[in-house]
């Protein structure tokens, strides 16, 4: 029976986004109308599904958000003129694209294109650097939505040891940078364990919050949790329409508080894209 308290993501999301909207009432009295511009390249149904509710909520929060769908034939050279579009267009705050991008294109090369400031992922390698050397800049969306979801649930991680399995680019790095800075919701004792450590349970079992960022379905097992810990599940593949989360759900029986297997991480994520966004705004007036 399983006794760990849930961290559930959607209240989390809830409290950002209301502080988004308040923003965006500031700048709208200021005369400004925040801009968020999505790209969308192709026809591949969960993308567009994902850009229609992306737009759908910055409508709800008051933002703008022209769009720009091309099709999936498009060169890398047609691509790169729509972002420079919205990089020249000083009415536009933040620009997504939506990842992934049809395979003869590339999406990092495209990216290093996007004006930073207006990166609201917050992955371009400028962005990146801005983060490890702890300079303002956005912030990676999955790994500000994890420090804010520990915030949010009141554990501390200042001090404590913080574990990280994977150390993928979009999540497990930059996860580690953001938890070990100097701040009171991060200054954590990051370890960040990958393949290339082949004994990580030897880690995760003394880490007093585990962070599964692997994408390896069922990867975190019980005998990998110290007892009453705190689990995040961040990590997920998708079979389809099937999601498979890395913590195997048995993990609630050993730690003291953990994600819920579907809402967790994610609605923090989506909430962070807007924070991003409302921020580029503030900045760029
Ligand atoms: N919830 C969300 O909103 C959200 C957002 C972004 C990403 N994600 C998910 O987060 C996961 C990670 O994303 P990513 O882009 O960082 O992925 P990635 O680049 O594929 O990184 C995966 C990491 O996990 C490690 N790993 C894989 N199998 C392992 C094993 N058997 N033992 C130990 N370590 C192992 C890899 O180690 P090596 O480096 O040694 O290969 C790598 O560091 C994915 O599932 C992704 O879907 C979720």
């Amino acid at each position: 029976m399983s006794t760990a308290r849930l961290l559930p993501g959607a209240p989390v999301a809830e409290s950002v986004l209301n502080d988004v909207r308040e923003r965006v009432a500031r700048l709208q009295n200021r005369g400004v109308q925040p801009s968020l511009a999505t790209i969308l390249v192709g026809d591949d149904d969960a993308s567009a599904g994902y850009i229609r509710i992306k737009q759908k909520q910055a409508a709800e929060l008051g933002f703008s958000s022209p769009h720009q769908h091309l099709s999936g034939d498009v060169t890398q050279a047609d691509l790169l003129k729509v972002i420079a579009e919205f990089n020249d267009d000083k009415n536009v705050h933040g620009v997504l694209i939506q990842y992934p991008i049809p395979a003869h294109l590339d999406y990092d090369a495209a990216l290093q294109t996007l004006d930073p400031d207006k990166d609201v992922d917050g992955m371009h390698p400028l962005n990146m650097g801005r983060l490890a050397v702890g300079l303002p800049g956005p912030l990676p969306c999955t790994p500000a939505g994890i420090e804010a979801l520990l915030a949010f649930h009141g554990i501390e991680v200042a001090g404590r040891e913080v574990v990280i399995l994977g150390r993928g680019a979009t999540l497990g790095r930059p996860l580690a940078m953001l938890l070990a800075q100097k701040r009171p919701t991060a200054n954590a004792a990051v370890t960040v364990v990958h393949t290339g450590v082949k004994d990580w349970p030897r880690y995760t079992q003394r880490a007093d919050v585990l962070i599964a960022a692997a994408g390896v379905p069922g990867i975190v097992r019980p005998e990998h949790v110290k007892p009453g810990s705190v689990v995040i599940g961040a990590g997920v593949r998708y079979e389809g329409r099937r999601l498979l989360p890395d913590v195997d759900e048995s993990c609630a029986e050993v730690a003291g508080a953990i994600t819920p297997r579907v809402g967790g991480v994610g609605p923090t994520t989506v909430a962070m894209l807007f924070r991003n966004a409302v921020t580029a705004a503030e900045r760029a007036n």
